[in-house]
């Protein structure tokens, strides 16, 4: 037998981008491959890319930049771009760094096996096309490996919401949903593979339709099909869009056990004036009626969220605006970018806030958030939390886990073994994780 071929395969911006290297790997082990935690021995290095801001987008010719030698020294290795640089620059890639050999765009990925096989004739291949058949299904090669407790399964892509701002819905293409029996199919072969917690995903995630027995199913309807499955212990779902946060779904939170309470619910600005130059057709006061109506069906609930400071024409005013939203939410998490100018999307046009303006406002931001995560995680302390450990710790005997708040938690206790679920109580908060005891 051939020695099997060695994959690299790095994977920058989004969960998304997670499963979807996840499944490239699986894809390509069909073609001889398996994976390689270095590309210094790699027959093929695949970058799985992200366009959400400038600077991802550079990263990835200076990262190729570096595979220059290597492929110097091995005229075999094939180097493939994947993900949404890949969509957006197609050839472009090609042109600036000409060592690529393969260009696949998120929706083509079913067809990489045999674009590898053109690149290993020494043609280029290039696929950015947006078909129609579903690239999960072709997909199918799943080998029975065993996998961690916590797994990612996208149940979602694309976006028609077309903020002013965002390349997802040039990226991802239209918004389209997975049937909910191929999704159930997938999370009962995850199940079996050794997962206990499954985050469904998806770029607008809460606006799932997919076809269900009875027609068009909601997300709270696929979630309460999950919560039957057995030896699927959590279940947990992002990215959610304001608008899209269905009644039924916010009742699950308060009702459906196996539902953690936990929700990125990103709003991005405070300021009414800003959201509707986003085009995020919500406002910052219905936000926070739906974050109380969340906060009423399950009070405990950990909220996270994102927000983007310096967007063009924001003033001191609409910035003290998103200050006041997050004052008033406060977020166990959130993340925070400074706006990045994406060609071709409508607030490229527009008037920019000076850089340095935006710096500051976005390390004032910053600030304050850290500051809220800060005191939710310290909340925590004294209160007992059930933990589904992930892997062992950086102490000897320790094991590191997420509270159903996805706090990370350390214990010490040489009986836990990896997807564990088990009852701790916090003794302290660090910087960025909690410790504790087993009851
Ligand atoms: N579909 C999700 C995630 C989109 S990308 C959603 O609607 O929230 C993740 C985050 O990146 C966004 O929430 C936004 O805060 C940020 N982002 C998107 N485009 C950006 C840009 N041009 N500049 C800075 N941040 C951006
Ligand atoms: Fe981008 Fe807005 Fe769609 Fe989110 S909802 S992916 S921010 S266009
Ligand atoms: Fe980035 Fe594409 Fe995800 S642009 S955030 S990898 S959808």
């Amino acid at each position: 037998m051939s020695e099997p071929k060695k994959l690299y395969i790095k994977t920058y911006g989004c969960q998304m981008n997670v499963y979807d290297s996840e499944r490239m790997v699986e894809a390509l082990g069909g073609q001889g491959y398996v994976e390689t935690k270095t590309p210094d021995d790699a027959d093929m290095i695949l970058l799985n890319t992200c366009h959400i801001r400038e600077k991802a987008a550079e990263k990835v010719y200076s990262e190729l930049g570096r595979f220059k030698g290597l492929k110097a020294d091995n005229p075999d290795l094939k180097i493939g771009v994947a993900g949404c640089v890949a969509q957006a620059e197609g050839q472009e890639i090609m042109r600036r760094q000409p060592m690529v050999d393969l260009v696949v765009g998120p929706q083509s990925y079913h067809r990489l096996p045999e674009m590898e096989a053109k690149a290993r004739t020494g043609q280029k291949a290039l696929d950015t096309d947006f078909p129609e058949e579903d690239k999960f299904e072709k997909l199918k090669a799943r080998p029975k490996a065993k996998r961690a407790p916590a797994a990612f399964l996208t149940v979602q892509e694309g976006c028609d919401k077309f903020c002013a701002f965002c390349v997802v819905p040039y990226t991802r293409g239209a918004e389209v949903s997975r049937p909910a029996d191929r999704i159930l199919t997938e999370a009962r072969d995850l199940v079996e593979r050794g997962v206990r917690e499954i985050t469904l995903l998806g770029q607008n995630v809460n606006a799932y339709h997919g076809a269900g027995p009875n027609g068009d199913m909601t997300l709270a309807g696929l979630i309460w099909e999950l919560n039957k499955v057995d030896g699927l212990e959590r279940i947990r779902f992002t990215t959610s869009h304001p608008n899209d946060m269905a009644d039924d779904l916010i009742e699950a939170h308060g009702t459906c056990e196996k539902l953690m309470p936990y929700l990125h619910l990103p709003v991005q600005s405070g300021s009414d004036k800003i959201l509707k130059r986003m085009n995020r057709s919500h406002t910052a006061e219905s936000y926070l009626r739906l974050v109380e109506r969340i906060r009423e069906a399950r009070p405990d609930i950990l909220m996270s969220g994102d927000f983007i400071v310096g967007f063009p024409e924001e003033t001191e005013e609409d910035f003290q605006a998103t200050l006041d939203l997050v004052q008033e939410v406060k977020y166990g998490y959130a993340y925070s970018f400074k706006y990045s100018t994406r060609p071709g999307t409508p607030a490229a046009e527009r008037p920019q806030v000076d850089p340095d303006v935006a710096d500051a406002r976005l390390q004032r931001l910053q600030a304050l958030i850290t500051r809220h995560q800060r005191e939710v995680q310290d909340s925590m302390v004294g209160r007992t939390v059930r933990v589904l450990f992930e892997k062992p710790g950086r102490q000897p005997g320790q094991m590191v886990g997420k509270s159903e708040y996805l706090h990370a938690v350390h214990v010490a206790g040489a009986d836990i073994a990896t997807g564990d679920l088990r009852d701790v109580r916090i003794k302290a908060s660090g910087a960025n994780s909690l410790a504790g005891e087993l009851l």
